[in-house]
């Protein structure tokens, strides 16, 4: 390939410390703590181009000084580029990760991300941090948020169609950027949901679970991978050669740059893998090729190649010349991301002002239609839509909210742009409005204090509980309608967010309560970050919507909503735990041996505080209604028996819109195979099908069913995988989510 010809190239001219220079990634605006190699022989700047709401005022020209510094002073006239994480929209915010997967809908991913890649690379930045493809189950786990949820394949969709809205066809085209795929691997398998945690699991989850959202992104192109702070089966993953330079750049063919996470090589010897020379050596030869804000490799490689190393107590041992040829290879693998992004020839991509910004009122009506999609109803007993008039009571914390409604990681959106749930809904002409707040958003001090991080997000009120909900009781009980904004704030999803109960907090549970017993219809929205327990909240509203933080136009997206404007169509990502105490949870669990027959009810998998009243899960995986009403027919297949690798069975199912407007419906296929050389989960989601419905409107869908969609991974050790399917019985489900569904048995022979 020329490009990597250019780079190879260019390697061959490199003196050592040149090359030691480009495998470091360093923040914008700090200088080197080592001065090693000097600022001008960097490979990379994070966050240099951005005018950042949260991290500081920084711009195109300032970004620009710094490469035309970086080529005066570097000896071969080598460019940086410029990285950050534009994780849900660069200036333009769409609904959290976690939301936009819950539209189902991979065009309108692709096109977010497609929006926020034009938005930063008009801004000079070449690589973004995302998409984020970490399978997440636990709700405790504050990058929740970040996640595309608990399920691989939906995850799998999710990833390819972010790579291909980051990159198009070609990272280095206008208005593109290089994808960022991470955190490799099993970051969301944290232990107890906390955050930089270790994750211990069966190797086949990794492979069935956790591996196949990198592998589809990898197909759809992504020339780069992040690697997570977390050990996988006790080796942290900054030092997962086995992973790294086995199963990523061997199994599923990866040829791009990986990066570390930001001092993840450096944090390798808290995880007790020996001294910085130690852990420098064990990332490069794992497959790290750039060492992001550390400078470790800047510090110990000079040495390193110098000398080599030998460690009986981590088992190591690298001769000279074997650093020389693992900093060649990496700085390599920099050198040809940099010839990808278009940028060894000419060094100043994005960043002559001449790659125009995308409209940002296009992106305002993208975000919002975005919102819309991504919020999900949970429950409507004929409330909605609201008839855009009457009096209406506006209750809750958040619903003059700007500063929380963004969601977290919004580094360059400006949350002031934000129409707040208040002005949304007042854009109604005829309806007569009054707000309260009933609640605050966390009931401790201390707590909220902790939470503000970045100024002032979240406040109390200094009139106290008491009477909150007492003003809040009275706007209800005068108006025709109460809805009611519940939920967290921004900081409590994200990054070290983690918390100990995924629930509405005490306070607010209390304010929907006392609003339901005044009598007057009530809508309950829940805007969060991460999957929540209602408890009691789901009976006692008339209405819910599971809103999320919808970025820069959530609001907006969710009134249209409320007002009919738009028609629900989210499916959740995520199950929604039935207590806080249920997590991890997900809905492909293997079965167990427990109830056994004839044994007293009390010895059977489960929670014996749990009230059995509350099964099954009321808001379970990819469940969401709409406005109208949808029947499943029975579903059809054209045979029930198949054979071999090659056999091919259609299962065919009519849907039908029996109500009077129109919805767009996700059909949902799950497939179980009752009986295998392993337990397998009860279910897992193997296609989906997103229909639009006219009233009245009956249309087919055909769901082709292939051996690969009945293999699964038997892996004793990570090295020795194989994919197998069992000849036999299995299921197919269908229906509107993974609870609802009708089954139809085949027979798939050898
Ligand atoms: C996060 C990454 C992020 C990086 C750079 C880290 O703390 O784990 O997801 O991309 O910081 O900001």
């Amino acid at each position: 390939m020329p490009l990597l010809d250019a780079a190879g190239a260019l390697l061959a001219r490199m003196t050592l410390d040149e090359k030691i220079g480009q495998l470091n990634l360093l923040a914008a605006g700090e200088g080197l703590a080592t001065g090693a190699a000097g600022e001008t022989q960097l490979g990379a700047r994070l966050d240099a181009g951005s005018v950042g709401a949260i991290f500081g005022t920084k711009s195109l020209a300032s970004a620009r000084a710094m490469q035309e510094r970086a080529l005066a002073g570097s000896r071969l006239g080598i460019p940086l580029f410029f990285a950050e994480d534009v994780i849900h929209g660069h200036r333009t915010v769409f609904p959290l990760p976690i939301a936009l997967a819950c539209s189902w809908n991979m065009d309108l991913v692709e096109e977010t991300a497609a929006f926020a890649a034009a938005e930063a690379a008009s801004e000079g930045l070449h690589q973004v941090y995302a998409p984020m493809v970490d399978v997440a189950r636990d709700p405790r786990w504050g990058r929740v948020a970040e996640s595309p949820g608990e399920d691989p394949l939906l995850a799998s969709r999710y990833a390819a169609a972010m790579t291909h809205g980051f990159q198009g066809r070609d990272p280095a085209s206008p208005g593109r950027v290089a994808a960022c795929l991470k955190h490799f691997v099993a970051y969301g398998a944290t232990q107890s949901g906390r955050d930089y945690d270790n994750a211990s699991l069966a190797w086949e989850d990794l492979f069935e679970v956790y591996l196949p959202p990198f592998a589809a992104g990898i197909a759809a192109g992504a020339v780069s991978v992040m690697a997570a702070f977390n050990a996988v089966n006790k080796l942290p993953m900054h030092a997962h050669g086995p992973l790294i330079e086995g199963w990523l750049r061997g199994a599923a063919g990866f040829g791009g740059l990986v990066v570390s996470d930001y001092t993840g090589v450096q944090e390798l010897t808290a995880h007790g893998l020996g001294t910085p020379a130690e852990v420098v050596a064990r990332a490069l030869h794992a497959g790290i090729d750039m060492d992001m804000v550390g400078e470790d490799f800047l510090r110990e490689l000079p040495a390193l190649a110098k000398g080599g190393i030998t460690s009986a107590e981590c088992g190591l041992s690298l001769a000279p010349g074997e650093v020389e040829r693992l900093i060649d290879r990496a700085c390599l693998r920099v050198l040809s991301f940099k010839a990808w992004l278009g940028l060894l020839d000419d060094p100043f991509r994005g960043l002559d002002g001449r790659q125009p910004a995308p409209d940002r009122k296009l992106g305002h009506a993208l975000a919002r239609k975005a919102a819309a999609e991504s919020a999900v109803l949970l429950k409507n007993a004929g409330v909605l839509p609201l008839a855009p008039k009457g009096r209406i009571a506006l209750i809750g914390p958040l619903v003059e909210d700007r500063l929380n409604m963004i969601g977290t990681w919004s580094v360059s959106g400006d949350a002031r742009n934000i129409v707040t749930l208040r002005d949304a809904i007042a854009a109604r002409p005829d309806v007569t409005l009054t707000t309260s707040r009933g609640a605050d958003i966390v009931d401790l001090p201390w707590f909220a204090q902790r939470l503000n991080v970045h100024g002032e997000t979240v406040t109390r009120d200094p009139r106290g509980s008491e009477a909150m909900l007492a003003e809040a009781v009275a706007a209800a009980r005068a108006a025709e309608i109460a809805i009611v904004a519940i939920g967290e704030a921004r900081e409590q999803a994200g990054e070290s967010s983690s918390v100990l109960a995924p629930e509405i907090p005490a306070s607010q549970r209390r304010l929907v309560a006392a609003l339901a017993e005044t009598g007057t219809p009530l809508v309950v929205l829940v805007f969060a970050g991460r999957p929540l327990a209602l408890g009691p909240i789901a009976d006692q509203a008339d209405a819910l919507i599971y809103a999320w933080h919808g970025g820069i136009a959530g609001p907006e997206g969710v009134a249209d909503l409320v007002f009919g404007d738009a028609e629900p169509s989210g499916r959740l990502s995520v199950s929604l735990p039935l207590h806080p105490g249920e997590v991890p949870l997900h809905y492909s669990v293997e079965p167990t041996g427990r109830p056994f027959p004839g044994q007293f009810a009390k010895f059977r998998t489960g929670w014996l505080d749990l009230d059995d009243a509350l099964l099954p899960r009321p808001f379970p995986f990819g469940f969401g209604i709409g406005y109208s009403a949808v029947r499943y027919a029975p579903p059809q297949v054209s045979s029930r028996v198949a054979q071999g690798e090659d056999g091919r069975i259609e299962l065919l199912v009519a849907v039908s819109n029996t109500g009077d407007r129109q919805t767009v419906e996700t059909v949902q296929l799950y497939i179980s195979d009752p009986v295998a050389r392993i337990t397998r989960p009860g279910r897992l989601l193997k296609d989906f099908r997103r229909i639009a419905l006219a009233p009245g409107e009956t249309r087919e869908v055909t769901f082709e069913i292939t051996v690969g969609m009945l293999t699964y991974p038997i892996a004793p050790a990570l090295d020795s995988v194989t994919e197998v399917w069992d000849p036999g019985c299995f299921q197919l489900h269908v229906g509107p989510n993974s609870r609802d569904t009708q089954t139809v048995e085949i027979t798939w022979q050898a």
